[in-house]
This record gives structure tokens, sequence and C-alpha cells, in this order.
């Protein structure tokens, strides 16, 4: 298959590289110049493990091609996938769909044979109805059918997610484009996941719910998890037994510091936006989105605690800033409300990250250090902040001179016992 993924981004640099991995024939776009430079020359402008690889192995193989050329790609292509950003807008929490339709308006002029057009982007429901509308002329209605196909993809294991992903949705009333649809997934369905046809608006819907559930589920074992830590119960237990039934399910129910990312919580907003556009009232994922922003609040309560009200001149390290492990991505990381406030208050802050030092700190007040044991010397606290591999077996007695040394670990990473024996004060989320 021919096909053009337009935006090369996060979505788009992951879809284009995996589909041409399975044999197709891919050409990214972007109309910016650098980006499209540094890709041909094997520069990846995101972090996520093992894309690198796969776009460099398929660019020398001649099956992924990058290109600032929209209008030439678009011609050639027989599938075009629409991967641009879909923002949430400046003055309100619905998705900003400006780069969508501006991509349309090259694809309504380019139209010169028959095209599946797929948005891929995250797009609030009845996008597709209006993606149609703006392409259709008297003359060219047999020659495209618009169809949504949203992605699930986690960063930092997108590439897993994508080759064996647990299923397909495909949004289309079209035998044709669905046929096609499901021939271009059939190595990957067959692997293990399922493919689902439904109308398009229903799969514009999935996507949304998709996250909005998963996110509903975080706020609800984190707001379980501080009940917990009032009854001296252990959340980590209470996941366990809920998760095992399988009505509930194990995955997701990791409380922490509240989710973060660049989906769910601009997701979230704009499936409430949607809403209240269609008069409907989602009273719990409005409720999820209050209660996850206001997390870091609770936090910090516990952090003042932690340090005995006094946040002035105390050392505090961050083991990871970014809003998970595996991603070099800041957005609506807590790392963002923690620290600044801790700042504000005269606590002196250094981090460690392993994804490099990051601009969003003032680089004269929150230090970034690119070893451990330096970022943790005479700390009065280490807060663990991302679950990366590498802080799960640390010796934190080697790593900070204290004689008694404190730990708030926002991920569970360690065992509340063991850390007694080694005498670490030892804090962590619901336990
Ligand atoms: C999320 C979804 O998981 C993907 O399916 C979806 O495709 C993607 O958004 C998107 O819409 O593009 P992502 O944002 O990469 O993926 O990250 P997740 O792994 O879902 O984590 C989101 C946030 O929830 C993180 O802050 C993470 O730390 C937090 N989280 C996750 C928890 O606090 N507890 C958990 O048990 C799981």
């Amino acid at each position: 298959m021919k096909i053009c993924v337009i935006g090369s981004g996060y979505v788009g640099l992951v879809s284009g590289a995996c589909f041409a991995e399975l044999g197709n024939n891919v050409t990214c776009v972007d109309n910016k110049l650098n980006k499209i430079n540094n890709l041909k020359n094997g520069v990846i402008p995101i972090y996520e493990p093992g894309l690198d690889e796969l776009i460099i192995r398929n660019f020398e193989q001649k099956r992924l091609q990058f290109t600032t050329n929209i209008s030439k790609s678009i011609k050639k292509a027989d599938l075009i996938f629409i991967c641009v950003g879909t923002p949430t807008k400046t003055k309100s929490n619905e998705a900003d769909l400006k780069y969508v339709f501006q991509v349309v308006k090259i694809i309504k002029k380019n139209l010169n044979k028959y095209k599946i057009i797929i948005t891929k982007s995250t797009v609030p429901v009845t996008t597709g109805d209006k993606i149609q509308r703006l392409l259709t002329t008297k003359t060219n209605k047999k020659l495209f059918e618009v169809v949504s196909n949203p992605e699930f993809l986690r960063e930092g294991e997108a590439i897993r997610d994508f080759m064996f992903p647990d299923r397909v949705v495909v949004g289309t009333n079209s035998k044709k484009a669905n046929n096609i649809l499901k021939n271009l997934y059939s190595p990957i369905i067959k692997k293990k996941g399922i493919y689902f046809n439904t109308s398009r608006r229903a799969a514009e819907v999935i996507k949304y719910a998709a996250n909005a559930f998963l996110a509903t589920k975080i706020t609800f074992i984190n707001e379980i998890s501080n009940l917990c830590e009032k009854l001296k119960v252990d959340v980590t237990d209470v996941s366990i037994g809920i998760g095992a039934d399988e009505r509930i399910g194990s995955r997701f129910l990791r409380a922490g510091p509240g989710y973060g990312g660049s989906c769910f919580p601009k997701d979230t907003r704009a499936l409430v936006s949607t809403s209240k556009k269609f008069k409907t009232n989602l009273s719990i994922v409005n409720s999820t989105i209050h209660s996850n922003d206001n997390r870091y609040k609770y936090l910090l309560t516990r952090i003042k605690q932690i340090l005995n009200n006094k946040l002035k001149s105390k050392k505090i390290t961050f083991l990871g800033v970014t809003f998970k492990a595996g991603t070099d991505d800041m957005r609506d990381s807590a790392s963002l409300k923690l620290i600044p406030y801790l700042v504000k208050k005269g606590s002196k802050v250094s981090y460690y990250e392993p994804t490099g030092i990051k601009n969003e700190f003032d680089k004269k007040k929150v230090f970034y250090f690119n070893n451990i044991k330096d970022a943790c010397k005479n700390s009065d606290l280490l807060i663990i902040h991302t679950e990366w591999n590498e802080f799960k077996q640390l010796n934190f007695n080697w790593l900070n001179n204290k004689k008694k040394l404190k730990i708030y670990d926002l991920r569970n990473l360690y065992s509340p016992a063991k850390m007694k024996n080694k005498n670490i004060e030892y804090f962590s989320i619901g336990r």
C-alpha cells in the first residue's frame, strides 16, 4: 500500500515507521524542513525506545521516506493518515482542529484518484463528518472516504502497542474502505488484536471514552489511596484485590502522583467540552479532572508533613521529572506543579532525570545532575517521581550520607518493611 502520513510527530512517526516495517511504502510529511532533514539523517525528534532503529532500517530499505512536499505525497498515496496535533484551545477546553482542517484543504486540491483519508489524531466526535463536508464537491464523491482509526499508543511502549494491539478500531460504513484497512492491518491482527469495524462517530467516541475511563480508573485508585493512608491499609493490596476481578481488571490501578502527559488531561477536557455541546452531563469525567488537578496539593501537604512543616532551605531531590517513565515528555507532569511551589517556599530543589536536563525549570533555581549520586548527596528528602527501572534497586545509604534519610516514593517502588530495616524514613502512596 502507498501510505502518506501527514504530521511527523509522535503518532505520525510511530505509525509511519510501523506501517513501513510491515512492508508498506510510507511517506511521512511535515512542514518543518529542519525536522525532515534531521529524520533523513537518522536524527529522531522524540524519545521513544526502539523508534530510531525502526526508522533508520526502513529508511535505508527505502520503504520509508520523509518530505515537506505534501501535495506530491498526497497525489501518489492510496491511504492518507492525518496525524497532526490537536492541542487544547487556549481560551476553552475544546480540541483545536486548525491543523487538521489546514491539511484537509490541501488534500482536497490533490484528490487525483480514489483515496482513503484517515484520522489518527485524536479528534472530537463529528470531526469526520466535518472533514467529509469540507472535501465534498459535486463531482468528487466517489473519489474518497473519510475514516476514523484512532491510535491507542502509550509513550514509551508505542511500538509494542502498535505491533501487538488489544484492538484496532476502524470507523467507517464503507465496505470498500473497511476491506482495504482490514487488509492493511491483517499482519498485526493475526498476532493478537481484535479488528473492530464500527461507525465513524463511534470510533471517535471510543478513543475519548477509553482515555477518560483510564484516567478515571487512575483517579479512583488515587482517592482510595488517600483513604488507605488514614486507615494504615496498603493500597497496592487493594489494587491486587480488586484488579483480580475480571470485571475491574488489574491494569491502570497503580496509585501515584496523578495522571499527566499529552493525552489524558487534554482528552478528558475535550470530552467534557463535547458533552456540553451535546447538552449531556459527564459528571464522572468532570470529577476526575477536578480530582486530578488538585492531587498535587495533597502531595504538597504530605511533603510538608514529612519535613515537619519546614520547607525553607531543605534540600529536596527529585528522581525523574517527566510525567512517567520511558519518555522525555514533560507535558502535565506533576513535577511542574510540585517543584516551582517548593522553590517558592525556599527549598533547594535538585533533580536527576534519565532523559536529561529540562528547560521547563529555572536553571538558576532548580539544579540538574546527570547522575543519581550527585543529585542525592546531602538531600533532606528524596522524591521518587517516576518509575524508571534504574530507580528500582538503589542503595540509598550509599547515595546519601544523612543519618536518617527521608524518602517519599510517589510510585511505590520499594517495600516499606525493607526500608524500615535500613533505617530510612520511607513514605509512599496509600501505604
Ligand atoms: C495514554 C493511553 O494509555 C494510550 O492508550 C493512548 O493512546 C494515549 O494516552 C493517547 O491518547 O495518545 P500515555 O499518555 O502515553 O498513553 O501514558 P499512560 O501510560 O497511559 O500514562 C498516563 C498517565 O497515567 C501517566 O502520568 C502515568 O504515570 C499515569 N498512570 C498510569 C498512573 O498513575 N497509574 C497507572 O496505573 C497507570
